[in-house]
């Protein structure tokens, strides 16, 4: 939990804002370290992420250990003045395990078993793995603990195996029962009535692998639950050895952003010191800078609002196939993103990776350190960027008070909510996610308006305005929250769809988005999507497509209604969006998708309502600006993302070049301006 102590053992940490990446020695032979050192110095280096994968090297055999190789890189590293991010190897179990525990190795849907070649192979029910981590996670922590290098734990890396197969049926049998308590509670829930299937035993009830056609929806959902449990389970085994060995030492895990979705991040951060993200580009053009955005905002909002650790980023090319080929990031941009992620909060920047290596799964990986050597543009920009980091080191002290961005505005982020979207045969494949959190953010960042993400069961009451694109299973206690946070004056919006169903996906009845129904004032009586390509029109000129409503008023009034060419289902001027003052808030709902311009247009209505300013006024369109704390101090990050020169009126002191700024300060395209403001939050 990012409390108190753990302000006591991340004070061991600040000083200088971090700086390195990912270090594999083991990969080279011991005169490259030398090397290695030499340029870290000249790259201004002082953090190096150690172990991430080094199973097999640390324990060349079950139960034998081999510390030699890290004693003398931990010793290396100290001698110059490298802190050491020290990672427990438990992502990639070597292959005497699989060898001696092939009832451990993971399983997919289709039953089929996988064997160790790649990396995190491995099921996180299978008891042996777990002994076998906790062993290793053991060893390490009382082989180093006194180790004057050691700054920090990385506990595995970025957990997201999931599992299926005859260890992990027992375990999810084993969650069931324990939430369910007996099987007529399950099949009720459930309504395995329908389809024939009806539990008599537990051993009827398996993990849901592949089946003929449609699974059950809430027996999937709580699958997904139960293996981010696992998650968290593993976590815990470790986090409780490291406390116990070395209780001043900080423990970090890094989480993937945003695409990886089988954890509950927010059951992560609550255990850990520091939250840790890893952050690879979208896209290549605008929308690659609002992704940075973004991903900062989830790790600063699940580290509750403390600074975070970029723990890793690509220099260029990023191991991504997806696309089917890796794009160089032009100059500069590593340069204007890694100040994007410190506007956000982040303590510093690290890298996946510090050198590329030779061969291996992602030999064509970038690196700080490129395969041309450190006579290139690459490792050019890595050693300015290193020292401009020092030249904001002010920033690494932790805000006196409050959090390290104070936002006003949230939008809402659940795990659940995103594998609720997940569930096969909803009525439009239009309904994910993250695509809605993020064309939120989007539409935010465009506006000029930052914002935290909150987690649906935290505090809503420290935000003016807080956003639900895409939440379709609400609870009954989470509905009550929502209302509570409007009638005591907070600016809700909710999307299409939200709260149509329970926490286990049961319909609600008497109308959709039904959760929200009071608190919006209104009554959806018909889910109307749409095909891919067809647009409705509102009656105030905007644009919408993917979904449409038959919405009926009960105490909300219209803001917008559909147009005369939607659906024959939606009569001309029926409501498509909707605002409804409750108690002293206002509650606003958005019947339809918006097209980018349109929902931005009717977001700066809400937030101007709700009384949400802007960092800046000039923020908004790819000027990005954001204000930050570092102590008593106010920093104004501002950056600029557009093709043109565009001079705000800035003022304070420039910490990059030492200026007083006053009046307007030409800010270059594709640069960026860091002002140490005259006020203090005291
Ligand atoms: C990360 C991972 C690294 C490396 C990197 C490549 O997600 O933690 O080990 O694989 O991706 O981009």
């Amino acid at each position: 939990m990012p409390d108190e102590l753990s302000g006591r053992r991340l004070a061991r940490w600040t000083g200088r804002l971090a700086y390195g990446g990912d270090y594999n020695p083991e990969q080279w032979p011991e005169e490259v370290w030398h090397e290695d050192v030499r340029l870290m110095r000249a790259a201004g280096v002082d953090t190096a992420t150690v172990g991430v994968f080094s199973w097999s090297m640390l324990e060349p055999a079950e139960g034998v250990h081999d510390f030699g190789w890290l004693d003398r890189v931990m010793d290396l590293l100290h001698q110059n003045d490298v802190k050491v991010v020290l990672a427990t190897p438990t992502a990639s179990p070597p292959p005497w395990f699989s060898l001696a525990h092939p009832e451990a190795l993971p399983v997919t849907a289709a039953g089929v078993r996988l064997m160790h070649g790649s990396r995190d192979t491995y099921n996180p029910a299978a008891p042996a793995y777990r002994a076998a981590a906790r062993r290793i996670t053991r060893a390490l922590a009382e082989r180093y603990a006194a180790h004057p290098a050691l700054a920090m734990w990385h506990v595995h890396n970025e957990y997201g195996t999931v599992s299926y197969g005859p260890v992990t049926d027992e375990a999810f049998r084993g969650w069931l029962a324990e939430r369910y308590g007996d099987l007529d509670t399950l099949n009720r829930t459930w309504n395995t009535a329908f389809w024939s299937q009806r539990y008599g035993r537990w051993e009827e009830i398996f993990a849901p692998q592949a089946t003929q056609y449609l699974p059950n929806p809430a027996h999937v959902l709580d699958f997904k639950r139960f293996s981010a449990d696992l998650l968290t389970g593993c976590l815990d085994d470790q986090v409780a050895i490291l406390r116990e060995v070395t209780p001043d030492v900080p423990v970090t895990t890094n989480f993937m952003l945003p695409t990886w979705n089988h954890y509950d991040q927010w059951a992560f951060a609550r255990r850990i010191d520091q939250v840790s993200i890893d952050h690879y580009l979208d896209n290549r053009g605008p929308a690659g800078e609002t992704h940075v955005a973004f991903g900062a905002d989830l790790a600063r909002s699940f580290n509750a609002g403390r600074p975070w650790l970029l723990m890793e980023q690509a220099t260029t090319l990023v191991y991504d196939y997806a696309g089917g080929r890796m794009y160089a990031k032009e100059p500069g941009r590593m340069r204007r993103n890694t100040l994007q992620y410190l506007a956000r909060g982040a303590t510093g920047s690290l890298f996946f990776q510090w050198r590329s290596p030779r061969v291996g799964a992602e030999f064509f990986h970038s690196a700080m350190v490129p395969h041309a050597g450190p006579d290139t543009r690459i490792f050019q920009e890595v050693t300015e960027l290193g020292a401009e980091l020092g030249r904001l080191a002010e920033l690494a002290e932790p805000p006196s008070r409050g959090p390290v961005n104070d936002h006003r505005v949230a939008i809402v982020w659940q795990p659940d909510a995103w594998w609720a979207a997940e569930t096969r045969a909803l009525p439009s494949s239009d309904t994910g996610f993250l695509d809605a959190v993020r064309r939120a953010h989007t539409a935010l960042w465009n506006l000029g308006v930052n914002a935290d993400v909150v987690d649906p069961d935290g505090d809503l009451a420290r935000y003016d305005l807080v956003l639900v694109p895409s939440m379709l299973a609400v609870s009954d206690e989470q509905a009550g929250s929502f209302d509570a946070f409007v009638r005591a004056g907070g600016h809700l919006v909710v999307w299409h769809f939200a709260g149509s169903t329970d926490e286990h996906l049961r319909v609600r009845p008497g109308g959709y988005s039904g959760a929200f129904a009071p608190t919006l004032g209104l009554r959806v009586e018909e889910h109307v999507p749409l095909a891919a390509d067809e647009a409705v029109a509102l009656d105030d000129g905007s644009t919408a497509g993917a979904w449409s409503e038959l919405v009926h008023l009960a105490g909300a009034e219209t803001v917008a209604g559909y147009g005369s060419d939607a659906h024959p289902v939606i009569p001309a001027g029926s409501p498509a969006i909707t605002r409804h003052r409750r108690g002293a808030g206002v509650a606003h709902y958005l019947s339809t998708r918006l097209a980018d311009d349109a929902l931005e247009r009717h977001l700066d209505r809400i937030r101007t309502e709700a009384g949400v300013t802007r960092a800046h006024e000039a923020a908004g369109g790819g000027l990005e600006i954001v204000r930050r704390r570092a102590g008593d101090r106010d920093y104004l990050f501002v950056l600029n993302h557009t093709s043109e020169t565009l001079s705000p009126v800035l003022a304070g002191t420039d910490v990059l070049t030492g200026r007083e700024l006053d009046g307007p300060v030409d800010v270059a395209a594709g640069d960026a301006v860091v002002v140490r403001e005259n006020t203090t939050t005291n």
